[in-house]
């Protein structure tokens, strides 16, 4: 089985381009909404948990546990490896050497969170791949709980709202002349159809404006989670099995996720 591990429903993006890479892969899912958002806690209680949950995974029989989460990732990765030895870890950072590699204005806009933004890897990954770029921090406040409480998609009564909350923190990059934006938090490619509509309102208004680029990671996790399992050899036979945990409640993530994946998403209670 695959573990996938985030602090609410946002990776339940890297979730559903595992599921479209390996789709007989046996999957559990597990949110710790109990104590979402991760992105505005100390770095070390984020180690604490994170630690905590890819324990329970583990047990339950996780043979590859995905850390779906940029601010766990940041956080816990190298703690994981160095407490459990014998499972490979796949973590997310954000993906600032394709956004290097790709700008042509060398403006790079990072929307990340708090914890992420301040972590000894996020640095580390500047100093190699942003020294000679302008790379703009954005925490998009606000961002997380929006998608953790997102009931419809676009055109519904929260649109008005998310087109707000989205246009404050990107348009302020693109007048800066970002032409690259990296989504380095899980939850932020389910707000993707609001910075599409940002760029495209910028566009509009400044008929000369750069061409805009937004890089997800999560279709590159699933590549190399696909890899690591075919390197386990953990192909299973018939109807795989999948399941959903939280630490919050059941009822609201079952009814978030069913809008986020757009069909019915079964979860249990987890108490950790
Ligand atoms: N989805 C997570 C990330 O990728 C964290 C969100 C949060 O809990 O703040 O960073």
């Amino acid at each position: 089985m695959i573990g996938v591990f985030d602090s609410g429903v946002g990776g339940l993006s890297v979730w559903r381009e595992i599921v479209r890479l390996i789709p007989d892969a046996p999957l559990t899912y597990l949110a710790d909404q109990a104590h979402v958002p991760y992105g505005e806690r100390s770095l070390d209680e984020v180690r604490a948990l994170t630690l905590r949950a890819a324990g329970w995974l583990i047990a339950r029989g996780c043979r590859v546990v995905v850390i779906a989460c940029n601010t766990a990732s940041a956080a816990a990765l190298e703690a994981l490896r160095a407490t459990f030895p014998t499972t490979p870890f796949v973590g997310m950072e954000p993906a600032i050497k394709p956004a290097a590699l790709h700008t042509r204005t060398g403006v790079v806009g990072v929307l990340a969170t708090p914890t992420t933004l301040r972590s000894a890897r996020y640095a580390s990954l500047v100093s190699r791949w942003g020294r000679d770029l302008h790379i703009i921090e954005q925490p998009c406040l606000g961002w997380v709980e929006a998608v953790e409480r997102m009931q419809s998609q676009v055109g519904s009564a929260e649109d008005a709202e998310l087109r707000r909350l989205v246009g404050d923190c990107v348009m302020p990059l693109l007048a800066q002349d970002a032409d690259t934006l990296v989504l380095g938090c899980t939850h932020f490619p389910f707000l993707r159809p609001w910075i599409e509509q940002a760029i495209s309102a910028w566009q509009a208004a400044h008929p000369v404006a750069h061409a805009v680029t937004v890089f997800d990671p999560a279709p590159a996790v699933a590549r190399r989670t696909r890899q690591v399992w075919l390197e386990l050899t953990l192909s299973a036979d018939g109807t795989p099995a999948r399941e959903f945990w939280t630490t919050g409640s059941a009822g609201r993530f079952a009814q978030v996720a069913s809008v986020l994946l757009g069909y019915p998403v079964p979860a249990r209670l987890l108490t950790l």
